[in-house]
């Protein structure tokens, strides 16, 4: 979910340089362009510090240069328009809790990577496990600060969230196998987001929430964590599948509608992220299909009919700007990740 300062942001955020692209300093007196030395990229040629040397050129620009001279523009404006959405933080400060986790540390990667502060929350900075990866992302050196909180310790979040503009709240434990009932996943996910609607309606807080289905997609993270477990489940030797469907996401959507759902102000309510529902017999049949040599599940785990298949809209997460991953990317991204971090060896 998200808490969002919009309305009366806290924290007055000094403007940030922003990055300017050599080709916008470009003066056709003093850079000779790339059509006509053939030579260097133009962009990757000068930067804005260092211009280059002055040539002389003829006073009147031929058809030709005119031509490359308006496609020049067109193209300045695009990366003009891509770097401002690449770099919409431009240093807002913004908490992630649980960001060790495997949506978590998705979600603090896209925001380094636009710009944001990032003050994250660990329960334990110690653990290697836990902080390495965040460390290494790109932007976390000078934006990423990380502080140790636990949800079981009262005003353990106070000073993390302090002058915040926006808190991604992902941490949360995520087991399915539990034996005391009041730890129950889906009772507890159930309980927490209507307490989470009560409190930020009670205190006026501009409050969405973002549901996805099973999350699946390459880990950053260097432990197994429990969705992407599903998928290690059916490569690593089962003779069996589970007779459930299931709706499937990728963990970079789900990351990317946190940030949306923060950065659209028309973002409201819930957002249920799901880019397919479907049965394991047909992950199983998908994972065939990319990886014939593999031994994988031949039967479902009982005989009764198949758990059936169910929709859900996409239209809402639309809005936000999502355009999913499909499922069989998702599945092949998961499975090379798996690989790579040594999870399966084939
Ligand atoms: N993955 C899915 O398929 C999926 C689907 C729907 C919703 N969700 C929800 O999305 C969120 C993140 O899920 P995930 O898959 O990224 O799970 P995850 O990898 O297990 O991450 C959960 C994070 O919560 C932190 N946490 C657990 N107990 C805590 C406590 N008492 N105090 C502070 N932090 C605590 C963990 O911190 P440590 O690193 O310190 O252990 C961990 O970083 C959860 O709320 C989950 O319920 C996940």
């Amino acid at each position: 979910m998200v808490w969002n300062a919009r309305a009366n942001p806290t924290i007055d955020v000094a403007e940030k340089g922003s990055v300017i692209l050599s080709c916008e300093r470009y003066d056709p007196n003093t850079v000779t362009p790339r059509e006509s030395t053939g030579a260097v990229p133009f962009l990757s040629a000068f930067s804005i510090d260092t211009p280059a040397p002055a040539r002389s050129r003829p006073s009147i620009c031929p058809p030709v240069c005119r031509v490359a001279k308006r496609e020049r523009a067109r193209r300045e404006k695009r990366e003009e328009r891509r770097e401002k959405r690449r770099m919409s933080g431009n240093g807002k400060v913004v908490c992630v809790t649980g960001a060790s986790g495997y949506i978590a540390s998705w979600l603090v990667k896209l925001l380094l990577q636009r710009g944001y502060v990032v003050r994250a929350s660990v329960r334990d900075l110690a653990d290697p496990k836990k902080t390495e990866h965040l460390r290494a992302l790109e932007g976390a050196n000078e934006r990423l600060h990380l502080f140790k909180a636990n949800l079981l310790e009262e005003g353990s979040f106070d000073s993390v969230v302090e002058g915040c503009e926006g808190v991604f709240h992902t941490a949360s434990p995520f087991y399915e196998n539990v034996t005391d009932p009041q730890m129950w996943y889906v009772l507890s996910k159930t309980l927490a987001e209507e307490a989470a609607w009560k409190f930020s309606e009670d205190n006026s807080i501009d409050m969405v929430t973002i549901n996805p289905a099973a999350v699946i997609g390459p880990l950053l993270q260097p432990t197994l964590n429990t969705s992407v477990a599903a998928i290690l489940n059916l490569i690593n030797g089962s003779c069996s599948y589970p007779n459930t469907s299931l709706g499937w996401v990728n963990v970079k959507d789900v990351a990317m509608a946190h940030i949306l759902a923060f950065e659209v102000s028309s973002a409201s309510g819930r957002y249920c992220l799901v880019e397919r529902i479907a049965h394991y017999a047909d992950v199983v049949k998908i994972l065939r299909e990319q990886y014939p040599a593999l031994k994988l599940p031949e039967k479902c785990a009982d005989d009764k009919p198949f758990v059936p298949i169910y929709q859900v809209s996409k239209e809402k997460a639309k809005t936000l700007g999502i355009d999913y991953i499909p499922l069989e990317t998702s599945i092949k991204e998961t499975v090379e990740s798996l690989r790579e971090k040594g999870f399966v060896s084939f």
